[in-house]
């Protein structure tokens, strides 16, 4: 297929900033969109302990990171999980009033949700969660060993079945298009990116093995975190586990 004369060149063409012409401005008045989405019915609450510092180097994490894909499935813990959600989208600073990530995000509106499937991880009860960032606790989404399902979700990548957590992305388009409109659909990804860069530091950094995939059935993967995969679009997975 030549691509060159399809959506892909369409998109970045029709989403470019030129010099001369108007950059899309958000009207003044107009308030911006609340960065956290907020469940009121978690299934269940796990509060994370506090994270730490300690672990390898950041010089040695960026040189000895290898994407991993043997696990032992033997269970991370859940002081190893609240490290890697703290290390992409954990609260680090403040400034003016806006609450500042771990991770960078395209002019501080954090589209990016965090779902953890807990496969096997000691203590925390099988299935689907959702990261509540500000009170750096998982809310359980749906109960259940989604692991089979997640991996058949991932063009059938089966050795995913054996990490401990996976982590899904999901982008909420319009936090991001309310300033970037149709450009936002680049720094959904560019956001997602460094969430999976961090995490794969970080999960190194611990002692474990991670591996980003963004081969995905997307209504699958919307479906097993619970998105509708057009206002929120899971643009990001990855696994992490003991080898
Ligand atoms: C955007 C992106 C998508 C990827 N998707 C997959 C995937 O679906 N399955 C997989 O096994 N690896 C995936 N990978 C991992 C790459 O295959 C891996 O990074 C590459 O082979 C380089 O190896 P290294 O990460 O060990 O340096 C992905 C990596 C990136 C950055």
């Amino acid at each position: 297929m030549d691509v060159s004369t399809s959506i892909g060149p369409q998109f970045q063409e029709s989403t470019k900033y030129h010099r001369g012409r108007p950059v899309p401005q958000v009207p003044g008045w107009a308030a911006p969109p609340d960065t956290y989405k907020v469940y009121e019915d978690y299934l269940e609450r796990v509060a994370l302990p506090e994270p730490q510092s300690g672990g390898a180097p950041l010089w040695e994490a960026i040189e000895a990171r290898r994407s991993q894909r043997r696990f032992s499935g033997e269970p991370l813990t859940l002081a190893e999980i609240s490290q890697l959600l703290w290390a992409t989208q954990g609260l680090t600073g403040e400034v003016g009033g806006i609450e500042l990530r771990a991770s960078a995000s395209a002019g501080a509106l954090y589209p990016n949700e965090t779902y953890v499937v807990a496969q096997a991880v000691d203590g925390v009860t099988a299935g689907v969660y959702h990261y509540d960032i500000r009170a750096h606790e998982l809310g359980m989404l749906a109960e259940g060993d989604y692991s089979e399902d997640l991996a058949r979700a991932c063009l059938e990548q089966t050795w995913m079945q054996r990490a401990g957590a996976v982590f899904v992305w999901g982008s909420v388009v319009a936090r991001c298009a309310w300033k970037y409109q149709n450009r936002a659909y680049r720094y959904l990804y560019l956001d997602a990116g460094h969430l999976g860069a961090q995490l794969q530091l970080a999960a190194h950094s611990l002692g474990l093995g991670s591996c980003n995939i963004a081969a995905f059935f997307d209504n699958e993967v919307a479906k097993l975190v619970g998105i509708d995969c057009l206002t929120e679009v899971p643009v990001y997975v990855a696994a992490v586990g003991r080898a």
